[in-house]
């Protein structure tokens, strides 16, 4: 399937949503390439981005990931997973809105929850704790979703949908929507 869209779609949502997962499968979907911005961070460094955070701190990181989306925002017929926390930056939103269509990958808290409560990778909510855990999710996504909601599309996860039922689903609606 081609939809003849010659900008990028940016994927958005918090961490756990299925950025990375969907956004491989829909670029093969649409013919268009993949770009991962934390991907395109560890690839640069050389470093996980659980070492950068340890290593160099968050403020490190947020450059590392500014330029990823500077980058990637020259470039065309990329289906972008954009890291959870960009968006929150007005350059990198700035850099997205104008080369492309964003879509807002919204999940409900629990799923989200199921899905990062053991990862490793995420330093943002990486502690033994999982009640704090659990309340710096909350508290992130609550301060987050105002900037989430500001994408072209919402599109809402189902639950026990797999992730090629999903993309098809996403892709459908984007035909609709382009
Ligand atoms: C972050 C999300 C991560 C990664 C980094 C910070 C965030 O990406 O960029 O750990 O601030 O939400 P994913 O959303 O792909 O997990």
């Amino acid at each position: 399937m081609k939809i003849g869209f010659d900008q990028n779609i940016y994927l958005l949502g918090f961490m756990g949503s299925g950025k990375s997962t969907m956004g491989p499968l829909l670029a093969k979907k649409l013919k268009m390439a993949f770009f991962d911005t934390d991907e395109c961070v560890e690839n640069k460094s050389g470093k996980s981005i659980a070492q950068i955070f340890l290593e160099e701190g968050e403020f490190s990181f947020r450059e590392q990931e500014r330029l990823c989306i500077d980058m990637v925002s020259h470039l065309h017929q990329f289906v972008v997973a954009i890291g959870g926390g960009a968006v929150m930056f007005a350059d990198n939103w700035l850099n997205i809105k104008n080369s492309g269509l964003t879509v807002y990958l919204k999940c409900p808290f629990h799923a989200i929850w199921d899905r990062i409560k053991e990862s490793k990778t995420r330093p943002l909510l990486s502690t033994n704790n999982s009640q704090q855990q659990f309340t710096k999710m909350k508290e992130l996504l609550t301060k987050r979703l105002p900037f989430y909601e500001r994408a072209d599309l919402i599109f809402q996860c189902q639950e026990g949908e797999s992730a090629i039922e999903t993309t098809n689903r996403l892709a459908r609606q984007l035909e609709d929507f382009i």
